[in-house]
């Protein structure tokens, strides 16, 4: 039997997550998302994109915050890993640079490329934290935002039983798919990264998805903080972590 290093198990995990996004892409717009529904108006405040600016939308799927950078007249490159969801986004946005790529490994971008970096429900497909985030920092230029969403560490999903049987359709397994982290592997990463917090925002369940979940459910779940964002700066200083 092959011995199973760290690395080829990385790269299985890599290949069924990217076959479950595959299975979902036709319907991942249609499909109710709740994490998607929640952050929306928050990612796009904290993004704030400009024209002009230079916005890397890193896992952008089918292209829902590219195109609406897009709109907003910024020059956007899309990558992601999903064949599929780079189809349908690059139906949805024919002006933006749309690149297939893995967040794991090294991104296919020169230094100091983009103003602005986003990321949102991704970080937690990655089975390590730091080299993405050093990346990111990487192809920021100096003083360059980055925005990332993810599970809220604290989120507890006991009793979150939503309307539609989705989980039941795309297998996204804990541990395999996802992985949860606590405040302190974010923090950690950031620093190490040579990032610093500007912002973070706790996006609770709210009436936003009451329509998603079942009432009995709701009436369970609603307050729990189910998404966090972090709006983080390139910053210019050394930062040592210890
Ligand atoms: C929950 S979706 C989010 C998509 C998009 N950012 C949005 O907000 O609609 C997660 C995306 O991450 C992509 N993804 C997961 N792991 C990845 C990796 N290692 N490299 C690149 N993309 C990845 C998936 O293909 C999928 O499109």
């Amino acid at each position: 039997m092959p011995h199973k290093t760290p690395h080829s198990r990385g790269m299985k995990l890599t290949a069924r997550t990217k076959s479950a996004y595959g299975a979902w892409s036709s319907s991942y717009d249609s499909d109710r998302n709740p994490h998607i529904a929640l952050e929306h108006p928050e990612v796009m405040k904290l993004v704030a994109p400009r024209k002009g600016e230079v916005i890397l939308d890193a896992a952008c799927g089918t292209g829902k915050y590219t195109s609406e950078f897009c709109i907003a007249g910024a020059r956007v490159t899309g990558i992601d890993f999903s064949k599929k969801m780079l189809a349908i986004a690059a139906g949805r946005c024919p002006n933006a640079n749309l690149a297939l790529g893995n967040l794991s490994r090294k991104l296919p971008f020169p230094d100091r490329s983009f103003h602005k970096v986003n990321c949102a429900q991704a970080l937690d497909h990655l089975p390590r934290l730091l080299n993405p985030m050093k990346e990111f920092a990487r192809v920021l230029k100096p003083g360059g935002i980055l925005v990332f969403s993810v599970t809220h560490p604290d989120m507890n999903w006991g009793g979150y039983v939503r309307k539609d049987g989705w989980s039941n359709r795309f297998r996204l397994t804990e541990n395999a798919d996802i992985f949860h982290r606590r405040f302190c592997d974010y923090f950690e990463a950031i620093e190490r990264a040579g990032l610093a917090i500007d912002r973070i925002v706790q996006v609770p369940v709210s009436k936003e998805v009451q329509a998603h979940l079942t009432p009995k459910s709701y009436r369970a779940v609603k307050g729990r903080y189910q998404v966090v964002i972090f709006r983080l700066k390139k910053s210019s200083r050394r930062i040592s972590c210890r």
